[in-house]
């Protein structure tokens, strides 16, 4: 029996590629093992508030002395964490907005990144450390190298340095980029790569949701 943690960010939700992509995950993942859990935060439909207080960006024991967080966001802080740290796998839906997150999504981010609790520092070791994050990044242009949007997804590259070097999570990438090539006249000629790179998507989200949900996970301590 595993847990996901399955998080969308896409403000549309009818035709949005990351909520098919990562629906396509946690259905494959569900049905990988017999009582498997997925646990959906939708961050666009049920949107968290900005981090009250800078204080929470640190472990209790790290605070100044004179921090005095409101007990409220303390406790969504300790809610959205536990729930982070219940997960056995983490999966994220990453639309690119202006080159970057959704602000939905980094509201989630700067709650449960927090060193002495979720990353290492002199107070604790690194609790999320190889544990699964798959990021589902969906971009409408072309990001290859030597276009004129090479470097510039600012989105992926920050949530690999968070929960991959930062937390230790173990990150994997499946990317859909041009998904604007049916609406963008001068993006028209590539509308057959970003189907097929789709295609793609989709089946390499099931296989992974299969195999990560098939894996025994050790209790936790
Ligand atoms: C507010 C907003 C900003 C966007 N900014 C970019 C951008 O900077 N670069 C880009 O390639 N596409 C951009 N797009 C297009 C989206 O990345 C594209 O529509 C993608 O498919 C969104 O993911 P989704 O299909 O899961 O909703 C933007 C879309 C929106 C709504």
């Amino acid at each position: 029996m595993s847990t996901l943690l399955h998080l969308d960010s896409s403000a549309d939700r009818s035709t949005s590629r990351s909520r098919a992509i990562t629906a396509a995950f946690a259905s494959a993942f569900r049905e990988a093992g017999p009582g498997n859990v997925v646990i959906h935060r939708d961050l666009h439909t049920d949107p968290l508030p900005h981090l009250a207080d800078a204080s929470l960006h640190w472990a209790a024991g790290l605070r100044a002395a004179d921090a005095s967080p409101e007990p409220a966001a303390e406790d969504l802080q300790r809610r959205l964490i536990d729930e982070l740290l219940g997960a056995d796998v983490l999966l994220i839906g990453v639309p690119l907005y202006n080159y970057s997150l959704p602000s939905s999504l980094k509201a989630w981010l700067d709650h449960i990144h927090v060193p002495g609790r979720t990353a290492p520092s002199a107070i604790s070791s690194a609790p999320l450390a190889g544990r699964p994050a798959v990021l589902v990044a969906i971009r409408g242009g072309n990001y290859d190298s030597g276009t004129v949007n090479e470097g510039r997804d600012h989105a992926t590259p920050v949530l690999e340095l968070i929960l991959g070097e930062e937390m230790g999570m173990a990150v994997t990438v499946i990317t859909n980029s041009l998904t604007l090539a049916s609406s963008v006249p001068a993006l028209a000629g590539q509308a057959g790569r970003s189907e097929s790179e789709y295609a793609h998507a989709l089946r390499r989200a099931r296989d992974l949701g299969e195999q990560l949900g098939s894996r025994t996970t050790a209790p936790r301590r």
